[in-house]
């Protein structure tokens, strides 16, 4: 395994692997790696001969400047994990590199960054779209892999590739949760022992709403969600949508659509957690 630096670099290696006919995987990550993201590693390396993790913290996605300095950074241990489970080339710019020049882009994504995380996070997907569209630039992946865990995410990275035909396949990879059901999230580093039986609540609450979608309208079951997280100290829900998973719009009907998400973010004290539950794909 290779970890380097410049774009030049990642470049020149990419480039070469390529000419050799060797197809590519890419795994986009900010570190403070998981089993989640190994899951996302672990896949490219079954489907590319080579596979391209970056870790970098992008702080064009970051609203909050405290969430950005608070985000763990932890590479020594990111690095020795990429190398057990089998990454070629790990990438780990500075933001000079990344961005040298300030990003102006504005993307365009529709209704699909106005709702949910788009609202709650001004521009957040817009420097995610930035970032992820200049690391595809600089890596040319045949293969990119993206977490279900970041379900709005994924949607606009695939409207990018679409809008701007970029010639990489998007793979969608399983929520890989811990054993008591929670979400993996670099953020859990951040919850207290006591905290986490407290953010626990919030996959149950979602499985248990799954289990009753014959039994709730969907507005019972947005509430009845909300109000089961909200009783347990310190979890505060900011929103719990069911949507359609395509277009991301509220659905008001179980029979609104064929593909129905509940899409939620908690704090849990200071930590923002996000988690989601398909409900149905008919
Ligand atoms: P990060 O939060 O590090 O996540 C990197 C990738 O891992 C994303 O595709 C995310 O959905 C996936 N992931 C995180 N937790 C997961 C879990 N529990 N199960 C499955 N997949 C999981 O998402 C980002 O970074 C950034 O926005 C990025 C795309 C790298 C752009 O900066």
């Amino acid at each position: 395994m290779i970890i380097l630096e410049t774009v030049s670099d990642l470049q020149k290696a990419t480039l070469s692997l390529k000419k050799e006919g060797k197809s590519i995987g890419f795994v986009p990550t900010m570190g403070a790696l998981h089993e989640g993201h190994v899951s996302l590693v672990v896949k490219s390396t079954e489907q590319n001969d080579i596979t391209v993790v970056s870790v970098f913290v992008n702080p064009t996605q970051f609203n909050n400047p405290s969430d950005l300095e608070k985000y763990p950074r932890t590479l020594t241990e990111d690095t020795a994990l990429l190398e057990k489970v089998g990454a070629d080339i790990v990438f780990v710019p500075t933001a000079k590199e990344i961005y040298p020049e300030p990003d102006t882009r504005q993307f365009d994504f529709g209704q699909l960054d106005k709702v949910m995380e788009g609202k709650y996070r001004p521009g957040h997907f817009n420097g995610v779209a930035q970032v992820v569209s200049r690391l595809f630039d600089i890596v040319k992946p045949d293969r990119a892999y993206f977490g279900e865990k970041d379900f709005q995410q994924l949607a606009i990275i695939r409207e990018m590739v679409k809008q701007y035909s970029i010639p990489v396949e998007i793979i969608p990879m399983p929520i890989i949760r811990e054993e008591s059901g929670l979400a993996k999230s670099s953020r859990n580093q951040r919850l207290s022992e006591k905290d986490k039986e407290a953010a626990v609540t919030i996959s149950k609450a979602l499985f248990k709403s799954k289990d009753r979608i014959n039994l709730y309208t969907v507005e019972e079951t947005t509430k009845t969600v909300k109000d089961e997280i909200n009783r347990v100290e310190p979890l505060e829900v900011e929103y719990f949508e069911i949507v359609d998973g395509n277009t991301l719009q509220s659905i008001t009907n179980w029979e609104d659509t064929k593909y129905a998400v509940g899409c939620i973010t908690v704090f849990c004290g200071e930590v923002r957690l996000i988690d989601n539950i398909t409900y149905y794909q008919k």
